[in-house]
This record gives structure tokens, sequence and C-alpha cells, in this order.
């Protein structure tokens, strides 16, 4: 297990993809709109929703390798993508979609992408994407993946990644102590050395125009109101775990501040699009 559930992704689903760039999803969009067929590997795919949102961008014929290590969520996807898709068929091991206009084929494939990315790079992707994972990640990992991007000319597509923007309503005096603290659990090792956390966005970009690539930007975040109280709350709770493992901030203060309702929040995130061959690469 990841630590991160079905149901939490679940409860994410809906948010991310109202939050996700529209300037930058038309920028890919166009980017594929003359090919016919086009190969994506998804990093850190969870239950499959970078997919259900990322799909209906591409060409019309797709095929998908979803990686995670959480072979529970791994199963979820091949549920949820099949219950998402107008047709399904499984066909060894892979699923045969019909979604609208479009044919995709999917492979799930388990690997611990902090101790073998190389292999995620295997089919020679067009376009490696992900959503939600980079602030998870580190600083060599993310140079790391870009390099491989560079090597095979692949196309980069990311949506969701944290940027350190958070704002509750009401706002108490407090929320900056556990932003702060939020912060730091940030910056501690996910599984892949420290994280990078909220410097994500910024390094991702660095990296991809150091190769040449020409890297757009743009701001994708939640806007939860009343209406979101499920994950307002998920939220709150989620923020107010993290910041007591930092040990930064005493047990009193979390206590009272988890208990404040909330009717609306902010959360920063940020999509980037990476396409090679447009910038000047760099001598490095
Ligand atoms: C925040 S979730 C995002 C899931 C999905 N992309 C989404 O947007 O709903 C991060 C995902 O990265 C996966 N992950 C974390 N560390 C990983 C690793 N070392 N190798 C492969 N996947 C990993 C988790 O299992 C989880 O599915």
């Amino acid at each position: 297990m990841s630590g991160f559930s079905p149901e939490w992704l679940h409860l994410r689903e809906g948010a991310d993809r109202a939050a996700r760039n529209a300037d930058i999803a038309s920028a890919v969009s166009a980017r594929f709109a003359l090919r016919k067929d086009l190969s994506v590997v998804d990093l850190g795919c969870g239950t499959g929703a970078n997919l259900r949102a990322t799909a209906p961008l591409l060409p019309d014929k797709q095929s998908w390798i979803l990686i995670d290590n959480d072979l529970h969520l791994l199963d979820a996807a091949r549920n949820e993508i099949a219950r998402w898709a107008d047709h399904a068929e499984a066909r060894d091991g892979k699923l045969m979609l019909k979604k609208c206009h479009a044919e995709i084929e999917v492979t799930f494939a388990a690997l611990d992408l902090a101790v073998d990315l190389e292999r995620a790079f295997i089919s020679q992707p067009a376009l490696v994407t992900a959503s939600a994972l980079f602030d998870l990640v580190s600083e060599p990992f993310i140079r790391k993946v870009a390099k491989l991007c560079a090597e095979r000319n692949a196309a980069f597509y990311t949506v969701l990644t944290y940027n350190g923007v958070q704002r509750w309503t009401p706002h108490r005096p407090a929320d900056n102590q556990i932003a702060g603290a939020f912060h730091r659990h940030q910056l501690s090792d996910k599984g892949f050395g420290p994280a990078a956390g909220p410097m994500a966005p910024s390094l991702l970009a660095d990296q991809f125009r150091l190769h040449g690539y020409s890297v757009l930007e743009g701001e994708s975040p939640w806007l939860l109101a009343r209406t979101d109280r499920t994950l307002l709350e998920e939220l709150q709770r989620g923020y107010a775990i993290a910041a007591a493992e930092t040990n930064m901030i005493d047990a009193k203060t979390i206590e009272t501040w988890i208990k404040v309702p909330r009717h609306g929040a902010e959360v920063g995130h940020t999509d980037i699009f990476a396409a090679p061959g447009s910038g000047a690469p760099m001598d490095f």
C-alpha cells in the first residue's frame, strides 16, 4: 500500500478535473492534433484519473502504460477505467477500450519508480504524463525524468503539482503555523529522497528548459466551496496529521485548529506542458 487510498483518490478526482488548466490542456491537444496515434506513459497512475481526464485531449488511437508501485491501486485502476469506457475488453492482461471516437489500449505495470525509473521509458513513449505526483519526488528524480524524456524526444505533461498556496475560509491565525509545518512535511522523504514539495513546479520547468524544451506553465488551483464539504474535511484532517508529524506545533494548537469549521479553501497547483524541439538547448 502506498498510503493513497482509492477512496481518497476518488474523492479528489472531481476537484482535480475541474482544476486542470484549460490553456495547458489546449496546448497538449494542439501539439498532437495531426497525429493518428500516440503512446503514453502515466507515472504514479493511482486509480487511473489522469488517463480519464487526458485521453480526450489526444488522438483517436492511444496506447497507455499505467505505472504504480501499489498493486491495490493498479487493480482499482483497471476496474475504474473499464467502467469509464463505453466498451472494454481484457486481452493478454491489457484492456482494449472504446471511448467516444477513441480506441485506447491500456497496459498496467507494477514498478517502483524510485528504484527503476528507466524501465518506465523502455516503450519509447511520445508523451510522459503524471498527475499529483511531482511534489512527492526529489530534485534528482526530476532531473532524471527530464533527461530521460529529452533522450527520447518525448513530450511531458504533468498536472496538479502542489505549488505552496493554501488559503482557508474563514482564515484563522494558526493557519500560517499549520502551513509552515505542512510545507516542512512536504519536503520529507516520500520514497524518492527529500521531496521537492512546492518547489517541484519550478524545478520541472527549469530542467526541461535546460534540455531545450519549450515549457508552458499554468495554475490549476482547487477552489473548494461549501459543496466540497467532505474534501474540505479530509484536507483539514490530512494537513493536521502532516503538521503533527513534524513536531513543530503543540498538540493543543493542532486540536483547536482542526475543530474550526471551514467552508472554503484554495489549494494551489501548477500544470506544466513541456514540448521538445522548440526551445534553445543549453550547453551543460
Ligand atoms: C497523489 S497519488 C496520485 C494518483 C493519480 N495520478 C491521481 O491523480 O489520482 C500519487 C501516486 O503515486 C504513486 N507512487 C508513489 N510512489 C511511487 C513509486 N515509488 N513508484 C510508483 N508509484 C508511486 C502512488 O501509489 C499514488 O498512486
